[in-house]
Protein backbone atom coordinates (compact mmCIF):
# COMPACT_ATOMS: atom_id res chain seq x y z
CA UNK A 1 0.00 0.00 0.00
CA UNK A 2 2.57 2.29 0.82
CA UNK A 3 4.62 1.54 -2.07
CA UNK A 4 1.92 2.18 -4.22
CA UNK A 5 1.32 5.96 -2.88
CA UNK A 6 5.23 6.00 -3.48
CA UNK A 7 4.53 5.35 -7.14
CA UNK A 8 1.90 7.76 -7.36
CA UNK A 9 3.66 10.41 -6.12
CA UNK A 10 6.65 9.88 -8.35
CA UNK A 11 3.90 10.02 -11.43
CA UNK A 12 2.52 13.24 -9.91
CA UNK A 13 5.87 15.13 -9.97
CA UNK A 14 6.24 16.11 -13.32
CA UNK A 15 2.76 17.32 -13.66
CA UNK A 16 3.21 19.54 -10.40
CA UNK A 17 6.81 20.81 -11.76
CA UNK A 18 5.33 21.90 -15.41
CA UNK A 19 2.30 23.75 -14.25
CA UNK A 20 3.59 26.91 -14.17
CA UNK A 21 6.02 26.81 -17.13
CA UNK A 22 3.94 26.97 -20.58
CA UNK A 23 3.36 24.25 -23.70
CA UNK A 24 6.58 24.52 -25.82
CA UNK A 25 4.11 25.53 -28.84
CA UNK A 26 1.05 27.21 -28.40
CA UNK A 27 -1.69 27.01 -31.38
CA UNK A 28 -4.01 29.49 -32.37
CA UNK A 29 -6.76 29.15 -34.48
CA UNK A 30 -7.79 31.39 -37.47
CA UNK A 31 -9.51 31.55 -40.60
CA UNK A 32 -6.57 32.08 -42.69
CA UNK A 33 -4.80 29.53 -41.36
CA UNK A 34 -3.76 28.56 -38.06
CA UNK A 35 -0.62 29.59 -36.41
CA UNK A 36 1.87 27.67 -34.22
CA UNK A 37 3.69 30.34 -31.54
CA UNK A 38 6.90 28.43 -30.37
CA UNK A 39 6.83 29.69 -27.22
CA UNK A 40 10.05 27.81 -25.88
CA UNK A 41 11.82 29.14 -29.02
CA UNK A 42 10.92 32.92 -28.37
CA UNK A 43 11.54 32.52 -24.89
CA UNK A 44 15.08 31.62 -25.37
CA UNK A 45 15.37 34.05 -27.35
CA UNK A 46 14.68 36.57 -24.80
CA UNK A 47 17.09 34.55 -22.52
CA UNK A 48 14.09 33.17 -21.13
CA UNK A 49 13.18 36.88 -19.34
CA UNK A 50 9.68 36.50 -19.30
CA UNK A 51 9.07 39.72 -18.27
CA UNK A 52 9.84 40.79 -21.44
CA UNK A 53 5.70 39.29 -22.61
CA UNK A 54 4.23 38.51 -19.02
CA UNK A 55 2.48 40.27 -17.68
CA UNK A 56 3.01 43.60 -20.24
CA UNK A 57 2.19 42.39 -23.48
CA UNK A 58 -0.38 38.98 -22.05
CA UNK A 59 -0.89 37.56 -19.10
CA UNK A 60 0.12 33.97 -18.32
CA UNK A 61 -2.87 32.49 -20.25
CA UNK A 62 -3.33 30.52 -22.94
CA UNK A 63 -7.07 31.59 -23.67
CA UNK A 64 -6.62 35.12 -23.17
CA UNK A 65 -6.83 37.46 -26.33
CA UNK A 66 -4.09 38.25 -27.81
CA UNK A 67 -5.32 41.28 -29.63
CA UNK A 68 -3.09 41.17 -32.47
CA UNK A 69 -5.54 40.77 -35.20
CA UNK A 70 -7.55 43.93 -35.70
CA UNK A 71 -7.30 45.38 -39.03
CA UNK A 72 -4.99 42.92 -40.50
CA UNK A 73 -2.21 43.42 -37.80
CA UNK A 74 -1.29 46.50 -38.47
CA UNK A 75 -3.10 47.85 -35.25
CA UNK A 76 -1.10 46.45 -32.87
CA UNK A 77 1.74 46.88 -35.39
CA UNK A 78 1.42 50.77 -34.71
CA UNK A 79 0.64 50.53 -31.11
CA UNK A 80 3.49 48.19 -30.47
CA UNK A 81 1.60 45.61 -28.58
CA UNK A 82 0.66 41.68 -28.80
CA UNK A 83 3.08 40.46 -31.44
CA UNK A 84 3.26 43.82 -33.11
CA UNK A 85 5.90 44.59 -30.26
CA UNK A 86 9.00 42.63 -32.23
CA UNK A 87 6.65 42.16 -35.41
CA UNK A 88 6.39 44.66 -37.43
CA UNK A 89 8.29 47.18 -39.64
CA UNK A 90 11.93 48.49 -37.99
CA UNK A 91 10.98 45.75 -35.28
CA UNK A 92 13.28 42.85 -34.15
CA UNK A 93 11.29 40.76 -36.20
CA UNK A 94 9.29 40.01 -39.55
CA UNK A 95 6.12 42.71 -40.16
CA UNK A 96 2.85 40.69 -40.96
CA UNK A 97 3.16 42.20 -44.69
CA UNK A 98 4.46 40.08 -46.92
CA UNK A 99 4.97 37.60 -44.28
CA UNK A 100 1.54 35.80 -44.10
CA UNK A 101 2.37 32.28 -44.64
CA UNK A 102 5.60 32.36 -42.33
CA UNK A 103 2.64 32.52 -39.44
CA UNK A 104 -0.66 31.26 -40.88
CA UNK A 105 -0.44 26.87 -42.12
CA UNK A 106 -3.49 26.31 -44.01
CA UNK A 107 -4.56 22.83 -44.07
CA UNK A 108 -1.90 20.33 -43.05
CA UNK A 109 -3.11 20.71 -39.36
CA UNK A 110 -6.72 20.79 -39.87
CA UNK A 111 -9.10 18.71 -37.66
C1 LIG B 1 7.92 36.39 -26.73
C2 LIG B 1 6.87 36.50 -25.76
C3 LIG B 1 6.82 35.52 -24.61
C4 LIG B 1 7.82 35.21 -23.71
C5 LIG B 1 9.24 35.74 -23.65
C6 LIG B 1 7.22 34.31 -22.75
N1 LIG B 1 5.91 34.06 -23.08
FE1 LIG B 1 4.59 32.93 -22.04
N2 LIG B 1 3.14 33.28 -23.45
C7 LIG B 1 3.30 34.10 -24.55
C8 LIG B 1 2.06 34.12 -25.30
C9 LIG B 1 1.80 34.87 -26.60
C10 LIG B 1 1.14 33.33 -24.59
C11 LIG B 1 -0.35 33.11 -24.94
C12 LIG B 1 -1.12 34.31 -24.43
C13 LIG B 1 -2.60 34.28 -24.77
O1 LIG B 1 -3.09 33.30 -25.34
O2 LIG B 1 -3.28 35.28 -24.46
C14 LIG B 1 1.86 32.80 -23.44
C15 LIG B 1 1.32 31.95 -22.50
C16 LIG B 1 1.98 31.49 -21.37
C17 LIG B 1 1.40 30.60 -20.40
C18 LIG B 1 0.02 29.93 -20.48
C19 LIG B 1 0.04 28.91 -21.60
C20 LIG B 1 -0.11 27.50 -21.17
O3 LIG B 1 0.43 26.60 -21.86
O4 LIG B 1 -0.76 27.26 -20.14
C21 LIG B 1 2.33 30.40 -19.41
C22 LIG B 1 2.19 29.56 -18.15
C23 LIG B 1 3.50 31.19 -19.78
N3 LIG B 1 3.25 31.83 -20.99
C24 LIG B 1 4.67 31.25 -19.04
C25 LIG B 1 5.84 31.87 -19.46
C26 LIG B 1 7.10 31.85 -18.71
C27 LIG B 1 7.29 31.15 -17.35
C28 LIG B 1 8.01 32.54 -19.45
C29 LIG B 1 9.47 32.76 -19.16
C30 LIG B 1 10.29 31.55 -19.08
C31 LIG B 1 7.32 33.02 -20.65
N4 LIG B 1 6.01 32.59 -20.61
C32 LIG B 1 7.90 33.78 -21.65
C33 LIG B 1 4.44 34.79 -24.89
C34 LIG B 1 5.64 34.78 -24.22
C1 LIG C 1 9.92 39.75 -27.96
C2 LIG C 1 9.79 39.81 -29.42
C3 LIG C 1 8.78 38.90 -30.08
C4 LIG C 1 7.42 38.78 -29.81
C5 LIG C 1 6.62 39.52 -28.76
C6 LIG C 1 6.91 37.82 -30.75
N1 LIG C 1 7.91 37.38 -31.57
FE1 LIG C 1 7.75 35.95 -33.04
N2 LIG C 1 9.74 36.08 -33.38
C7 LIG C 1 10.62 36.95 -32.77
C8 LIG C 1 11.97 36.74 -33.30
C9 LIG C 1 13.22 37.52 -32.91
C10 LIG C 1 11.86 35.70 -34.26
C11 LIG C 1 12.98 35.06 -35.07
C12 LIG C 1 12.81 35.27 -36.52
C13 LIG C 1 13.49 36.52 -36.97
O1 LIG C 1 14.67 36.69 -36.69
O2 LIG C 1 12.82 37.33 -37.64
C14 LIG C 1 10.45 35.30 -34.28
C15 LIG C 1 9.94 34.31 -35.09
C16 LIG C 1 8.61 33.96 -35.20
C17 LIG C 1 8.09 32.94 -36.07
C18 LIG C 1 8.89 32.03 -37.02
C19 LIG C 1 9.11 30.68 -36.34
C20 LIG C 1 10.07 30.79 -35.20
O3 LIG C 1 9.65 30.77 -34.03
O4 LIG C 1 11.27 30.94 -35.46
C21 LIG C 1 6.73 32.92 -35.88
C22 LIG C 1 5.72 32.02 -36.57
C23 LIG C 1 6.42 33.93 -34.89
N3 LIG C 1 7.58 34.55 -34.49
C24 LIG C 1 5.15 34.22 -34.43
C25 LIG C 1 4.86 35.09 -33.39
C26 LIG C 1 3.51 35.32 -32.87
C27 LIG C 1 2.26 34.65 -33.40
C28 LIG C 1 3.64 36.21 -31.86
C29 LIG C 1 2.55 36.74 -30.96
C30 LIG C 1 1.71 35.71 -30.29
C31 LIG C 1 5.06 36.55 -31.74
N4 LIG C 1 5.75 35.85 -32.68
C32 LIG C 1 5.58 37.43 -30.81
C33 LIG C 1 10.30 37.87 -31.80
C34 LIG C 1 9.06 38.02 -31.20
C1 LIG D 1 3.74 37.09 -36.67
C2 LIG D 1 2.74 36.10 -37.08
C3 LIG D 1 1.67 36.53 -38.05
C4 LIG D 1 1.82 37.11 -39.27
C5 LIG D 1 3.12 37.48 -39.98
C6 LIG D 1 0.50 37.27 -39.81
N1 LIG D 1 -0.44 36.82 -38.93
FE1 LIG D 1 -2.48 36.89 -39.14
N2 LIG D 1 -2.71 36.14 -37.25
C7 LIG D 1 -1.68 35.73 -36.42
C8 LIG D 1 -2.25 35.26 -35.19
C9 LIG D 1 -1.46 34.75 -33.99
C10 LIG D 1 -3.65 35.38 -35.31
C11 LIG D 1 -4.71 35.05 -34.25
C12 LIG D 1 -4.94 36.33 -33.53
C13 LIG D 1 -5.96 36.26 -32.44
O1 LIG D 1 -6.44 35.16 -32.11
O2 LIG D 1 -6.26 37.34 -31.91
C14 LIG D 1 -3.91 35.95 -36.62
C15 LIG D 1 -5.19 36.24 -37.12
C16 LIG D 1 -5.44 36.71 -38.38
C17 LIG D 1 -6.77 36.95 -38.92
C18 LIG D 1 -8.10 36.74 -38.19
C19 LIG D 1 -8.58 35.35 -38.55
C20 LIG D 1 -9.79 34.90 -37.78
O3 LIG D 1 -10.08 33.68 -37.83
O4 LIG D 1 -10.43 35.73 -37.12
C21 LIG D 1 -6.60 37.39 -40.21
C22 LIG D 1 -7.70 37.78 -41.20
C23 LIG D 1 -5.16 37.41 -40.47
N3 LIG D 1 -4.49 37.00 -39.34
C24 LIG D 1 -4.61 37.77 -41.67
C25 LIG D 1 -3.24 37.89 -41.90
C26 LIG D 1 -2.67 38.35 -43.16
C27 LIG D 1 -3.49 38.70 -44.41
C28 LIG D 1 -1.32 38.38 -42.98
C29 LIG D 1 -0.26 38.86 -43.97
C30 LIG D 1 -0.49 40.21 -44.50
C31 LIG D 1 -1.04 37.93 -41.62
N4 LIG D 1 -2.24 37.64 -41.01
C32 LIG D 1 0.22 37.82 -41.08
C33 LIG D 1 -0.34 35.77 -36.71
C34 LIG D 1 0.24 36.34 -37.83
Amino acid sequence: MRLLFVLIAISLLPVVAQEKKAADKLTFKAKTGDVTFDHAAHSKRVNEDCKVCHDKLWPESATAPLNYKAAMHRTAETKQISCGFCHRPGGTSFESKGNCNKCHVRGAKKG
